[in-house]
C-alpha cells in the first residue's frame, strides 16, 4: 500500500509550531490538565494514582459508556476508542474496502478520507459540494456516481474546510440512499457539537443508520487534541470487532492518562462545546468585518471551526502573510481546493491578534 503525502499534515509538520499567528488550526483552543479536571472534582486524585499499564483495545470502559452517553441509539459495546480520529479513517478503510470496490468521498476534504480508500486499491469518485450551491451537497447526484461496486459514502459535517452542515432533508436523503443501496455511510463527525445555531444540531448517522459509522475526537469541538482520543461508533458489532482486530496492528490500545482525561472532558461535553462555539462566533464576526476591505469572500459557515474563503491571488497572498508578518492560513489545495481558496481557522483565542498582524 502506498500513500501521497498528507498535504495538509506536512504543511502544519512545517508551520504549526514555527509561525507567530496561526490562522487555519481546526483545533478549538485547548487548555491545562489542571483546567480540565477542575471540571470533575476528585478526578486529579485519580489521575495520579493511574496506573500505566497496557489498557483495553476497545477503550477503557468508563470513556465507552461516556461515547455512547453522545447519542441517542448506541449503547457503550457500539463504541470503539482509537488514537485520535485518524486512526479509525485508517482502519474502517483498510477493513472494509477492496481492491476494485467503489467508494463516494465528500470533496473538498480532508486528504485521508479519500487517500486511504485509493491506497487499498479503492476507485475513489468525489462528490462535490460546491460553493455556488453554499458548499451543500446535492443528494440528487448520488445515483449518477454509485455503481454495483459502490461499498462506501464518505460525507464529513460540519465540514472541514467549508463550515457547511448537512441538515435535515439533505441528511434524511443520504441516509434513505444508502439504506436502499445497502452502502456503509463513513459519517466524519469530528466537529459535532460546533453547529453555530443549535437548534439545528444533527443527529448522528449512527443513530439513524445500522451501516453507519459516525466518527469522533476530542480534539476539535472539545479543545483536546493532545489528548489523542478519537472513536467510532456504530450498531454493527461485527465491524467493531473486526476494527479491533486490525488496531492490534496499529496502536494496539490508547494511552491510560490520556483515556481518564477523555471520559472527564466527555462527562462535560456540553461546557466544553458551549465555550468552543462561544469563541468560533466571536472570531467569525472579527473575520466578517475584516473580510470585504481586504477583498475577502466566502459563504458563512453554519458549523464547526473553519471557513473557506477566496480572494484573487489567494495562494500568493497567504504566501506572502507567511513570510512577511508570520500569518498562517492554509492554502486551499490541501483540501483539493483552487488557488484562491485557503481555510481560515475561527477556534482559537489569538485570532484578533492574527487580523491586526494582517492590518
Ligand atoms: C474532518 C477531519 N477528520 C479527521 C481528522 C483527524 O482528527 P484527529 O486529530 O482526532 O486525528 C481531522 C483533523 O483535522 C479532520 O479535520
Amino acid at each position: 500500500m502506498k500513500l501521497h503525502d498528507f498535504g495538509l499534515e506536512r504543511f502544519f509538520a512545517r508551520h504549526e509550531f514555527a509561525v507567530k499567528h496561526l490562522m487555519c488550526a481546526s483545533d478549538c483552543e485547548s487548555m491545562t490538565t489542571e483546567a480540565l479536571l477542575a471540571f470533575e472534582p476528585g478526578s486529579a486524585e485519580l489521575l495520579l494514582e493511574q496506573t500505566l499499564g497496557y489498557t483495553e483495545t476497545l477503550g477503557n470502559p468508563a470513556l465507552r459508556a461516556a461515547i455512547a452517553g453522545l447519542y441517542t441509539r448506541v449503547k457503550p459495546d457500539q463504541t470503539l476508542v482509537f488514537s485520535g480520529a485518524q486512526e479509525p479513517i485508517f482502519a474502517f478503510m483498510n477493513v472494509v474496502l477492496e481492491p476494485g470496490d467503489g467508494v463516494v468521498v465528500h470533496v473538498p476534504c480532508y486528504q485521508s478520507l479519500h487517500e486511504v480508500g485509493r491506497a487499498v486499491g479503492a476507485e475513489v469518485k468525489p462528490w462535490v459540494a460546491r460553493e455556488a450551491n453554499g458548499w451543500q451537497l446535492d443528494p440528487d447526484e448520488l445515483p449518477k456516481l454509485c455503481t454495483e461496486k459502490t461499498k462506501v459514502l464518505v460525507i464529513n459535517s460540519p465540514h472541514n474546510p467549508t463550515g457547511a452542515v448537512v441538515t435535515g432533508d439533505r441528511f434524511d436523503a443520504i441516509v434513505k440512499f444508502c439504506r436502499a443501496r445497502g452502502l456503509w455511510l463513513f459519517s466524519d463527525e469530528v466537529y459535532r457539537g460546533l453547529e453555530h445555531d443549535q437548534v439545528v444540531k444533527n443527529a448522528a448517522a449512527c443513530d439513524v443508520y445500522e451501516k453507519a459509522v459516525s466518527l469522533g475526537t476530542t480534539a476539535k469541538t472539545y479543545g483536546l487534541a493532545g489528548l489523542r482520543v478519537g472513536w467510532i461508533a456504530t450498531q454493527d458489532l461485527a465491524l467493531i470487532g473486526r476494527l479491533a482486530a486490525f488496531k492490534d496492528y496499529l496502536t494496539i490500545c490508547n494511552s491510560a492518562p490520556g483515556e481518564l482525561l477523555a471520559t472527564v472532558a466527555l462527562k462535560h461535553h456540553e461546557k466544553l462545546a458551549a465555550r468552543s462555539r462561544e469563541l468560533v462566533r466571536a472570531n467569525l464576526t472579527l473575520f466578517e468585518a475584516f473580510a470585504r476591505p481586504h477583498g475577502i469572500n466566502f459563504v458563512r459557515p453554519t458549523g464547526g471551526s473553519v471557513l473557506f474563503a477566496h480572494r484573487k491571488g489567494g495562494e500568493r497572498w497567504c504566501e506572502e502573510l507567511l513570510h512577511l508578518r508570520g500569518v498562517c492560513f492554509a492554502p486551499g489545495r490541501l483540501f483539493g481546493g483552487d488557488p484562491d481558496h485557503f481555510r481560515v481557522g475561527l477556534g482559537r483565542t489569538t485570532f484578533a491578534a492574527g487580523l491586526d498582524a494582517i492590518r
